[in-house]
C-alpha cells in the first residue's frame, strides 16, 4: 500500500484534450472509432503492399513505411488515454510521461521526413522520369528510410535527456491528454531556457522535411504545367492537393503549437495535438491510396485471397 502512496505523490496528472466533461467524452468516443480504424487501415496498406509484388516499388514501399510509423504513433497517446478512462485515472508516473514525449518526438519526425521522401520520389518520377530508377535505387531507398528513423530518434534524446533532469513541484497537472513537451515544460521549476532553446531547434529539424516537400511538388507542378496534357494536368493536381491538404495540417499544427512563447500555451490548445496525435495518421491510408487503382486493386486482391483461403 505504501508502493501506491508513493507512486501517485510522483505522478503526473493529464488533464485531458479540454477539461469540459462533455468535451472530453465526445474525444473519447472520437479516439474509440478512430484508433481501430487507423490501425486496421494501415495494417491493411502495409498486408496490401508486402504481398503484391508488383507493388515492390520506391514509392509503395515509403508508403508502407509512413503506415508503420502512423501505427506507432497513434498508439502512443490513444491506448493510454482509453485505459485511464475505463480506470476511472488521470495519472501517469515520470516514466511513463518521459517514454511518450520520446516517441511522440521520435515518431512525429521520422513521420515527417518519410514524408519529404515520398514528395521527392514522387518529383523524380515526374520531372527526371529516364532517370527514375538510378536515382530511388533499392539502396537510395532503404538509406532514405533508414535516414528518417535516425534523425527521428536523434531529434527526441536531447530533449527527453533534458526534460528527465528538471525538477518539478507542486504543480503536476499536464494540460494535455498525453505527456506533451510545451506544457510539461511549462511546469517545471527549475531553468527551462535552454530547453526552450532547444524545443525551436527541434522544431526546426522537424520542419526541414517541410520546405523539401513544398521544393518537390514545385518542381512537379510546374512540370506538369508545361505538359499540354490537361489530362496529365489534372490527374497530378488531384492527388498532390490531397497529399498537400495533409501536409499543411500536419506543419501547420504542430508549428502553430511549437512556435509560439511557452506562456501563451493552456489547456484549449490540447485539442490542436489531436489532429497530429491522431487525426492525420488515421488520414494518411486513405489520402494515398484513394485515388490510386494499384492500391485498390492490392486490397480487393488481399480481401479475395483471404475469403479463397478460408476452406482450404
Ligand atoms: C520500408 O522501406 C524499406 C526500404 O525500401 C523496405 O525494404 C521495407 O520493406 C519497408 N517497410 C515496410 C514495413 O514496408
Amino acid at each position: 500500500m505504501t508502493e501506491e502512496n508513493q507512486s501517485s505523490a510522483l505522478d503526473f496528472i493529464l488533464l485531458g484534450v479540454s477539461g469540459h466533461q462533455e468535451q472530453e467524452t465526445l474525444f473519447l468516443i472520437l479516439f474509440l472509432f478512430m484508433y481501430p480504424i487507423t490501425v486496421t487501415g494501415n495494417l491493411l496498406i502495409i498486408l496490401a503492399i508486402c504481398c503484391n509484388s508488383r507493388l515492390h516499388n520506391p514509392m509503395y514501399l515509403l508508403l508502407a513505411n509512413l503506415s508503420f510509423v502512423d501505427i506507432f504513433l497513434s498508439s502512443v497517446t490513444i491506448p493510454k488515454t482509453l485505459v485511464n478512462y475505463l480506470l476511472h485515472s488521470k495519472a501517469i508516473s515520470f516514466g511513463g510521461c518521459l517514454t511518450q514525449m520520446y516517441f511522440m518526438i521520435a515518431l512525429a519526425n521520422t513521420d515527417s521526413y518519410i514524408l519529404a521522401a515520398m514528395a521527392y520520389d514522387r518529383a523524380v518520377a515526374i520531372t527526371r522520369p529516364l532517370h527514375y530508377t538510378t536515382i530511388m535505387s533499392p539502396r537510395a531507398c532503404v538509406l532514405l528510410v533508414v535516414g528518417s528513423w535516425v534523425v527521428g530518434n536523434a531529434n527526441a534524446v536531447p530533449h527527453t535527456l533534458l526534460t528527465a533532469r528538471l525538477s518539478f513541484c507542486a504543480n503536476k497537472e499536464v494540460a494535455n491528454f498525453y505527456c506533451d513537451a510545451a506544457p510539461l515544460l511549462k511546469l517545471s521549476c527549475s531553468d527551462i531556457h535552454f530547453n526552450v532553446k532547444m524545443m525551436y531547434v527541434g522544431v526546426g529539424v522537424f520542419s526541414v522535411p517541410l520546405l523539401c516537400i513544398i521544393i518537390s511538388y514545385v518542381r512537379v507542378f510546374s512540370t506538369v504545367l508545361r505538359v499540354p496534357s490537361t489530362k496529365g494536368v489534372r490527374k497530378a493536381f488531384s492527388t498532390c492537393g490531397s497529399h498537400l491538404t495533409v501536409v499543411s495540417l500536419y506543419y501547420g499544427t504542430v508549428m502553430g503549437m511549437y512556435l509560439r512563447p511557452l506562456t501563451s500555451y493552456s489547456l484549449k490548445d490540447a485539442s490542436i495535438t489531436v489532429m497530429y496525435t491522431a487525426v492525420t495518421p488515421m488520414l494518411n491510408p486513405f489520402i494515398y491510396t484513394l485515388r490510386n487503382g494499384d492500391m485498390k486493386a492490392a486490397l480487393g486482391k488481399l480481401c479475395s485471397k483471404r475469403i479463397s483461403l478460408k476452406p482450404t
